[in-house]
Order: C-alpha cells, then structure tokens, then sequence
C-alpha cells in the first residue's frame, strides 16, 4: 500500500505579516517549508510527496526539495485561494497507486514521526480518516454581538490539528465536491458522511501564525 503525502504551503501568511509567503519566513535561517518537507522525507511512513507550493513559488520549492535532496517529491503544484483549493490541487496530482493520503501544513512544521504512525495505525483499523486532536484547556463560549449566548461542553470537544490521513477514494471524493467554509480535509470527508476518528496530538505541531509563534517553533527544534 502506498501513501501519499501533500504538504499544503500555499498561504500567503498574511497574519505572519512577512515580505514572501508563510512557507519561505525564516526558521533558523531555513524556509518554514523546508522542516516538514524533511520530515516527510525521511519518515518511514511516507512513500510520495506532493508540495502545494504558492503560485509563482513553484521553482523556488523545488529548489528547496532539492538542496535537502528529497527523493520522494513526485510533483509540485501552485495552490488556490483557499486552503480546500490547494488540498484540492494537490490530490490531484497524487498517483493511482495511492492507498492512503496524508494531508499536513507546512504551517505545522515540527511534525513527530509517531503522528505520523497514529494517524495511519487508525486508518488499518478501519476508519476512512484520522485526524490528530488535543483536548481543550480553556473554557469555549459562543459570543454573538459582544454577549456570551451558550457555553459549549469542553468534554465533547477537541482541537485539531495535522497530518490528516485519508484512504485515498475518501478524500479524492471530498475534494470533488462543494469546498466552500472548509479549513481542514476532515471536515469535507465528514460532511460526506466518511467516519473519520481522532488520535492523541502533539502539542510541538503547533500551527505559526504571527511572528511569536514562529518564535515559539524555533525554540522547539
Ligand atoms: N494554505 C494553502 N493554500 C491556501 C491557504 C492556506 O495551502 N490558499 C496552507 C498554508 O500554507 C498553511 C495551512 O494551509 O500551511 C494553514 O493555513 P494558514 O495557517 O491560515 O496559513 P496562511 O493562509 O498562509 O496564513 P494567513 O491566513 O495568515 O494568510
Ligand atoms: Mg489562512
């Protein structure tokens, strides 16, 4: 069985407020991009890679995939508008042999091998996806102009993060479909009625939005 991976890092990192997208900010003196591409790269877990690269950085991920002497880069693909469009873009690209396909940010990028492992050790027990999940620490409340209206019970809830894996039928299906309001793979497969599970996350796949996270990132390799 073969799995794909596609590393989604076509945002343009507004938030980041940087002069180049998200995926080309520096972390300790490397493009973002390049640490989960290397992780990828060297897990045993993940046959092919797809890069989902912003449009017009293109070449310049290639060169990345290059200097780190990636041999499991099959294809590099400009993005879209949302990320559901670069996830979209990406699959498209992935090969008729693939089992299984693993989606994660390039936002994400200290990714630990044994997520990697979970999420695909759920997908051998049957499920159609498996996303990694932490519990909530906060309190979550609803809010509508300005007045709290209901208080959620934080037991049923989780959050989310990537790798997401998906057996391949499963996600090529939800990627066909209606995109619109989507911010991560799982939620398409669910709205198709796939069952898709959770395994314990890791708290070091912390996504970089503004610069403080992006400094919180270094200090984690
Ligand atoms: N992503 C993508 N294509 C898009 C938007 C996002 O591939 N059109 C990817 C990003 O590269 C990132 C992941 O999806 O790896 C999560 O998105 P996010 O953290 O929101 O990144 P950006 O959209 O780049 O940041 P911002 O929203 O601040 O512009
Ligand atoms: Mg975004």
């Amino acid at each position: 069985m073969s799995v794909w991976a596609v590393l989604a890092a076509a945002g343009r990192g507004e938030r980041l407020g940087s002069d180049r997208p998200k995926a080309f900010a520096k972390l300790r003196e490397r493009p973002l991009l390049a640490e989960s591409l290397e992780r990828l790269e060297a897990s045993d877990w993940i046959d092919e890679i797809v890069i989902v690269a912003p449009p017009g950085w293109e070449e310049p991920s290639i060169l990345v995939a290059e200097e780190l002497g990636c041999a499991k880069v099959s294809a590099c693909v400009g993005g879209g508008e949302t990320r559901a469009e670069s996830v979209r873009a990406g699959v498209a690209e992935v090969g008729g042999d693939a089992a299984v396909i693993v989606v994660h940010d390039a936002a994400r990028p200290v990714l630990p091998d044994e997520v990697i492992g979970r999420v695909l050790t759920a997908l051998n027990e049957g499920w159609d996806g498996a996303v990694p999940a932490l519990p909530l620490a906060d309190t979550v409340k609803r809010v509508r102009g300005g007045q709290i209206v209901e208080t959620l019970p934080r037991d049923e809830l989780v959050a989310v993060q990537t790798p997401q894996a998906f057996l391949a039928p499963v996600l090529r299906d939800a990627v066909a479909g209606e995109l619109a309001g989507a911010t991560d793979c799982a939620s398409l497969v669910e709205a198709r009625g796939g069952r898709v599970t959770t395994v314990p996350g890791d708290s070091r796949l912390v996504k970089v939005t503004d610069a403080a996270d992006l400094e919180f990132v270094a200090s984690l390799l």
